[in-house]
């Protein structure tokens, strides 16, 4: 059986079988709305109900807040309709694609280290791209193919966005940064997106998680200068061998920014010649060991879906977190 779904932000209307997803219908129809994780984690795709009912599939993992619950909001990746619908995207933060135009940066900077590549991205003087720390932007890679990033850093006007890209030799994007992409060529670029950002409002402590490249939200978010100075902060940041924790010199920066700074870097496959004296394992283990009570803490966490769906879990099932201080962004690769 199917169901109309109409979606009032795009104006388009599309339909949904009852063993599909709304995202798996949309996507089917050629509707562009945003995803992430796909696992009911890094709420990238929420869409706002407004008349009509759906429901999660069993067993689904739904991490939205108490807020967005009661402000109608639900997750296409893992809810289906059970009967016509309007709904819209209707985000805090414009996660809404079409409205944000493309704009020509520069690429000015680009270095590889370990697996990562390091990339500035200049500014025009007319762009108006103000993001938030946390966000993300789409470069395009032409054939309307576009690939998300988050911003590393605070961008001023007329300045620069920094962006981490994983070396892999089947990455669209970062098989280009190796062979083809230049300083001073020009990229197009669209954004910024999401509402992975940090709660201004809040004077809790701060736990930080990082997988690989998942470090350059979070590091936009420390050096941002939005951090109470009263604020004790945990940064955990998880890799697979030494090389990959590619930008030490920014740890150390915060460690001497912060009074209150602790960080612990975890590798999850040291071997012997590693000769790494610190902690092994998974990331979100390490961090519920070590800090135990996690009830007077906001949690940001970016990196593998399989992560986050664990994080999530077993902090808020063994470590008192309430389910609104867990932030998350999720992302492959
Ligand atoms: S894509 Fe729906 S929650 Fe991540």
């Amino acid at each position: 059986m199917g169901h109309n779904i109409f979606l009032e932000s795009h104006s388009v209307n599309f339909a949904a079988r009852e063993d599909q997803t709304i995202l798996e219908a949309a996507q089917q129809h050629h509707v562009g709305l945003q995803k992430g994780c796909v696992a009911g984690v890094c709420r990238v795709c929420k869409l706002k109900l407004i008349a009509g009912d759906i429901e999660y599939r069993a067993g689904a993992t739904v991490c939205l807040t108490e807020r967005e619950v009661n402000e109608h909001y639900f997750l296409p990746c893992c809810a289906v309709a059970r009967s016509d619908i309007i709904c819209s995207t209707g985000s805090t933060y414009g996660a809404a694609a079409p409205q944000h135009p493309k704009e020509g940066v520069v690429v000015i900077f680009k270095e590889r280290r370990g697996s990562v590549f390091v990339v500035r991205l200049k500014l025009s003087r007319y762009s108006r791209m103000e993001p938030m720390p946390g966000q993300y932007v789409e470069v395009e890679m032409g054939d309307k193919v576009c690939r998300s990033f988050s911003i590393a850093n605070v961008p001023q006007r007329d300045g620069f966005i920094e962006l981490h890209v994983r070396y892999r030799p089947d990455g669209v994007f970062s098989e280009r940064l190796k062979e083809v992409i230049e300083l001073n060529d020009v990229l197009w670029i669209k954004g910024p997106y999401g509402d992975f950002v940090l709660d201004e409002s809040s004077n809790r402590h701060l736990l930080f998680i990082a997988t690989g490249t998942g470090m350059a939200p979070i590091q936009a978010m420390l050096t941002s200068g939005r951090i109470r100075c009263d604020q004790a902060i945990h940064l955990y940041w998880g890799a697979t061998c030494a090389q990959d924790l590619y930008f030490m010199e920014m740890i150390r920066d915060l460690q001497s920014r912060y009074e209150r700074f602790y960080f612990t870097p975890v590798l999850s496959r040291a071997t012997v010649d590693d000769h790494w004296p610190g902690a092994t394992g998974y990331v979100q283990h390490c961090a519920k060991n070590r800090i135990g009570c996690l009830k007077n803490f906001d949690v940001y966490a970016c990196g593998s879906p399989l992560m986050i769906q664990d994080a999530f879990r077993e902090f808020t099932t063994l470590c008192h977190l309430p389910p609104v201080q867990f932030h998350s962004d999720a992302f492959y690769g």
